[in-house]
């Protein structure tokens, strides 16, 4: 028995961490790195939880094979399809030609789809129960969290789940992988970044997996991505429950673009007004320095924004554009919104934010404004009307 990998009874984390990538998905920063977490159950039928990136294959078998030896598994099962995770796949069968893989009824086409293999496979329904001696796992499936075939998996004996993405987080594990063996200082606002980023759009598919799920005696929570946990399941699924229900702290972010520097003053203008009326949690993201990833972490985390863009090409500042695309791509609800822009010959990017904001669905307080070249005492006055009416509102909420 390898105490060193041991989670709870018979259940072994045999996952491993990827220091090399830059951008998680081609798209999100990773500067404290990601886990692509994995288990192995050593029981009387062998079950594998899950795999990890293919680039990792040799590091993940010889920690299969420091548990098991040679002997066979019995059991691969795939709680979730993204390559992160079912990247090993194929060497799984290759090196194991007899497993089962077991999955739902939306797995096996992507198996097939991404990596050519058929063969031997379980196909198990909401609620069946697979015994493997010591453990007996029963399947749940989670669809949209945070694609089609999500499903968990929950040891009825010891009180584990192997939930997927869900509750995971950006941060590789550096030594342990047992919230009560290692400093989590890194992962709380990593885990509002990963949710935000991954998950953000199905907050609807979170709040109902979190309700069928919320009845079961949960001891231990096994993620693909980020701690497994034990002393801090409350805090996480409280974390997890929060965001999708699109809940936010009291705070503003301000996003914005500029070239030059006069529509950032517009923003300076908006924030320090923002303070003078009392709202301490104050973001200023300027869009052309700040990667969207932590821009959309930021909007998850507080109630009010406030978007700014000069005009580029008769639209938007493009770099804004791809923020608001990203928001709109989240259905991010429950925020304030206010936004600001400029032009210098003709206005375009003000009008365009009110699609935006249209579009949005979100509630929009104050008057946009909207300045030509530079900042003109009309300008600080609206500014300042802006940033009143964001912080009137959010005060409102003050005594709900
Ligand atoms: Fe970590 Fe949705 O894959």
């Amino acid at each position: 028995m390898n105490e060193k990998t041991l989670v709870k009874g018979k259940i072994h984390y045999v996952g491993v961490n990827d220091r090399n990538k830059h951008l998680f998905e081609g798209m999100w920063p990773l500067p404290y790195g990601v886990s692509y977490n994995s288990y192995l159950i050593d029981d009387g039928q062998v079950a594998l939880v899950d795999t990890v990136d293919a680039c990792f294959f040799e590091v993940y078998l010889h920690k299969i094979r420091s548990i098991i030896g040679d002997r066979p598994i019995q059991y691969l099962i795939i709680n979730h399809m993204e390559p992160d995770h079912s990247g090993s796949i194929s060497l799984i069968r290759q090196y194991y030609p007899d497993i089962t893989i077991v999955g739902n009824k939306q797995t096996f086409g992507m198996i097939e789809g991404f990596y050519g293999v058929s063969g031997k496979c379980l196909e198990v329904k909401d609620g069946d129960a697979l015994p493997l001696g010591h453990h007996q796992l029963r399947f749940y499936l989670t669809p949209m969290v945070h694609w089609p075939e999500t499903m968990m998996t929950f040891d009825e004996t010891d009180g584990v789940l192997f939930s997927g993405d869900a509750f995971g987080c950006f941060g590789t594990l550096d030594g342990g992988f047992l919230d009560s063996r290692i400093n989590l200082d890194k992962y709380w606002d990593e885990m509002v970044r990963y949710y935000s980023n991954i998950v953000g759009k199905y907050g609807n598919p979170v709040q109902k997996a979190l309700a069928k799920l919320g009845s079961l005696p949960i001891s231990t929570i096994c993620s693909t991505h980020g701690p497994v946990w034990t002393e801090n399941i409350g805090k996480v699924v409280g974390i997890y429950d929060r965001l999708s229900r699109y809940e936010a702290e009291e705070g503003v972010v301000i996003a914005y673009g500029s070239m030059y520097g006069n529509t950032e003053q517009m923003a300076e203008a908006i924030a320090s007004e923002l303070s003078a009326q009392g709202i301490k949690n104050i973001v200023m993201h300027n869009v052309s320095k700040s990667n969207a990833s932590y821009i959309l972490k930021d909007i998850f985390k507080y109630r009010g924004l406030i978007v700014g863009a000069p005009t580029y090409c008769n639209q938007i500042y493009p770099e804004v554009n791809a923020l608001l695309e990203k928001i709109l791509l989240r259905e991010v609800k429950g925020r304030y919104l206010g936004y600001f822009g400029s032009f210098c010959w003709a206005g375009a990017a003000v009008k365009r934010m009110g699609e935006f904001a249209e579009k949005s669905k979100l509630e929009l307080v104050g008057a946009p404004v909207e300045m030509k070249q530079s900042m003109k005492e009309a300008t600080y006055e609206q500014c300042g009307n802006l940033a009143r009416a964001m912080a009137d509102r959010l005060k409102q909420d003050r005594n709900n």
